[in-house]
């Protein structure tokens, strides 16, 4: 389910209905918080095995991932190479130290926080730059430093999004 629009009861009703029916090997939610999945669980017959969220150094979802864990759901970040204009300089500079794009240094964050990444290019050249991420390892130090920037949503708030539908 793409987003905790109006409706998303019956629509969960639905997603079960066709996972049971075997015509969907698992079934998830995307951009769901914790609220929203508490109200899910409380109804739920299945629950959703992974959600997708906005997810990237500049909204690292902390709290959501912690509560993702605690209930056995997947984190699936969308976003993750997109926004880092806004952040400082010294991601590039850290990225040139591991001899990286910051788009590598990102993803490679974001699967050291134990979160799946669907990446995304148009560009043959960057989706295999995009795969060549598993020879480094980010240091202790620059996680915790990349884990302490500004925060900002970029995209939609889930609490008020309205899809138009
Ligand atoms: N559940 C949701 O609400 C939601 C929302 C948004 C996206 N998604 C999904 O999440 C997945 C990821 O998509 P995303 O839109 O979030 O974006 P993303 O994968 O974080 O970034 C994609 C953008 O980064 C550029 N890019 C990719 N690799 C690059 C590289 N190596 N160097 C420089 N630029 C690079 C792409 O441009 P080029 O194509 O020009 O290379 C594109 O503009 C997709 O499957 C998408 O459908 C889900």
């Amino acid at each position: 389910m793409h987003w905790p629009w109006n409706n998303r009861k019956i629509s969960w009703e639905v997603l079960e209905e066709i996972y049971r029916a075997k015509k969907a090997r698992v079934i998830g939610v995307g951009n769901f918080n914790i609220e929203q999945l508490e109200q899910l669980k409380q109804d739920a017959k299945e629950l959703p095995v992974a959600n997708q969220i906005e997810f990237h150094p500049g909204l690292n979802q902390t709290e959501l991932r912690a509560y993702h864990q605690k209930n056995n759901i997947v984190t699936i970040g969308w976003g993750t190479m997109k926004y880092h204009d806004s952040l400082p300089e010294t991601c590039e500079q850290i990225a040139r130290e591991y001899n990286k794009t910051i788009q590598q240094l990102f993803l490679q964050w974001a699967y050291q926080h134990q979160s799946l990444i669907i990446p995304k290019s148009m560009h043959k050249t960057r989706i295999i730059e995009n795969s060549a991420i598993d020879d480094f390892k980010i240091s202790d130090e620059h996680m915790k430093w990349i884990d302490s920037l500004p925060q900002s949503r970029k995209g939609p708030d889930p609490n008020n999004f309205y899809f138009g539908n």
